[in-house]
């Protein structure tokens, strides 16, 4: 496989709403990133993946952008974000831009024509259709609840929004709009940029008249022109956020001989803690042995024809230590096993600002309290369908996407050091024991934990590129695989619950097994048959 840059980085996620707030107002901005360049310099990442700072009237956000080309003034200027990209190249850290093509804003300057009439220019820039039998086109639903069809009094038709009525859907077929969008992606390369982490980009080819919204037909062709056009002729990390990806589907997208991206973003680990066939909201809780089988299946399968992302968690989602680790009594151990599992796998790890410092789910005590769209309709509708409010709460408190989004925990002050004043949503009342400054101060921290596992990334042929197996896969509760490369061999062992599990490694080992990285002092190196203490995750070298 020819090597690229991006193998062997590791990305960090930064939602800037929520990260660091320079100037007082309670949100956070641009200038309060570059502030903490030195602190991700020092955990050692590679790229930032900059959730959107355009501008925006933030009905999602940010995710609903009313001008590609600026900057949310919440988070301040073009010239910002000009010396972030600067800052971050002295030290090494590319940025890499969110691309959010699927839809825009109603706000953008594109809408607000295609609304004014049937025969405006910009009409056919979004997907318009005539009522049917006085209804809505079709039953196609929003993400966000509800009809994904808006009504429009003014010209008597109804735009598609596959996400909230404000964040209508562009329309891909229009040649004229893939050609803005490639010109404001060569925009952003110009100014120095990384690449693009692609929102839904599996819905660009959409044929909504066909009730298809994923993986249509054209959209593979339209991926190709966007590299023929844009980031093809430079060497950027591109990813796509792809919901509904098999194997077969990423390596369509990410085998380099098509042209297409770097590697995409699956979603089948992170959707098994659901009923089959509900939504995230109805919960299930995780069998380990399908957690093994579905990761275990994206590593060996996507083979030299393509490459994996590896995350737990995004602005999207909860908190990763509080879904499949122990947010008490384990916090600090759970939150190193669920790294290693990880980051000793083959493919480019995201890390989500908080992770690093095991920051927990939040539970705001009243609805009012939270602040994303997609809760709060969820919330509004399922009430109206007999739901309790506690049940919903009990759902909100595990999967709601404002887990993610309280503000990062830099120390125990006021404000938890993310700003003077009240920020824009609630701060987790704990972060008197979880914050960076603590993280900094003891090198026994989830912080350096992390910063282990990307140093041994960094010096590894093996773990960017080796074999991956899984070991025992029927056991219930301990997940093991091992890496090889050439005669080289790693072993991870995780205990993924607080039990004690034992463990045995059934093949030949010529010498005694190397601890490169545990979570205990006292580890073990008697891989014959380990005794696995809660959450003991542990690397070996055999
Ligand atoms: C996926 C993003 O990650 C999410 O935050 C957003 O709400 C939707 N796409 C719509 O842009």
């Amino acid at each position: 496989m020819e090597k690229k840059w991006w193998h062997s980085s590791v990305v960090y996620q930064i939602y800037p709403r929520s990260f660091n707030d320079s100037n007082g107002d309670g949100i956070g901005d641009i200038r309060g990133i570059i502030e903490k360049l030195d602190y991700l310099k020092e955990l050692g990442i590679d790229v930032i993946w900059l959730s959107p700072v355009y501008k925006s009237p933030n009905d999602d956000n940010g995710y609903d952008i009313s001008d590609y080309c600026d900057i949310m003034n919440e988070f301040g200027t073009m010239k910002d974000m000009e010396k972030l990209i600067e800052e971050g190249k002295k030290r090494k850290i590319k940025i890499l831009m969110d691309l959010v093509v699927n839809h825009t804003s109603d706000e953008h300057k594109w809408f607000i024509e295609s609304k004014k009439s049937k025969d405006n220019l910009y009409r056919d820039y979004y997907i318009w259709r005539d009522t049917v039998n006085g209804c809505e086109p079709n039953e196609l639903k929003s993400t966000f609840s509800g009809s994904a069809w808006e009504y429009d009094e003014i010209s008597e038709q109804y735009y598609l929004h596959l996400f909230s009525k404000k964040q209508p859907d562009l329309n891909w077929e229009n040649k004229e709009v893939r050609k803005e969008v490639w010109k404001m992606m060569n925009f952003w390369i110009e100014k120095g940029i990384g690449g693009f982490r692609m929102d839904v980009i599996d819905l660009v080819g959409k044929m909504p008249d066909e009730m298809i919204k994923e993986n249509g037909p054209k959209l593979h062709e339209y991926i190709q022109e966007m590299s023929r056009n844009s980031f093809g002729k430079h060497d950027l990390l591109t990813v796509g956020e792809t919901w509904g990806a098999t194997p077969e589907i990423a390596k369509l997208y990410s085998n380099p001989n098509r042209n297409e991206l770097s590697m995409v973003f699956q979603f089948e680990h992170i959707s098994l803690d659901k009923i089959p066939g509900k939504n995230k909201w109805d919960l299930k809780k995780l069998d380990l042995t399908d957690l093994k089988r579905v990761l275990s299946k994206w590593q060996t399968q996507l083979g030299v024809d393509g490459w994996n992302s590896l995350f737990w968690n995004n602005h999207d989602l909860p908190r990763i230590v509080s879904r499949w680790g122990n947010d008490k009594e384990y916090r600090v151990k759970s939150a190193k096993m669920l790294a290693t599992l990880l980051h000793g796998m083959k493919g480019t790890p995201y890390i989500y600002q908080g992770e690093e410092l095991g920051m927990t789910n939040v539970k705001f005590e009243t609805i009012e309290e939270y602040d994303d769209i997609e809760i709060q309709n969820m919330y509004k509708e399922r009430r109206k369908l007999g739901y309790s409010h506690e049940e919903l709460m009990k759902s909100i408190y595990a999967k709601g996407r404002d887990n993610a989004r309280t503000p990062m925990q830099w120390d125990d002050s006021q404000n938890a050091g993310f700003s003077d004043v009240k920020p824009w949503i609630g701060i987790n009342p704990n972060y008197n024991n979880i914050n960076a400054k603590q993280c900094l101060k003891d090198k026994d921290s989830i912080f350096y934990h992390y910063k282990k596992l990307i140093e041994i990334r960094k010096n590894s042929n093996n773990i960017v590129y080796g074999d991956y197996k899984l070991l025992n896969a029927n056991d219930k509760n301990v997940f093991a695989y091992i890496r090889k490369l050439n005669e080289e061999r790693i072993l991870v062992v995780c205990n993924f619950y607080e039990t004690t599990a034992i463990f045995k490694y059934e093949g030949n080992i010529e010498k005694e097994a190397e601890i490169l990285l545990s979570n205990y002092k006292d580890s073990s190196t008697n891989i014959k048959e380990l005794i696995l203490k809660p959450y003991e995750a542990i690397m070996y070298k055999i």
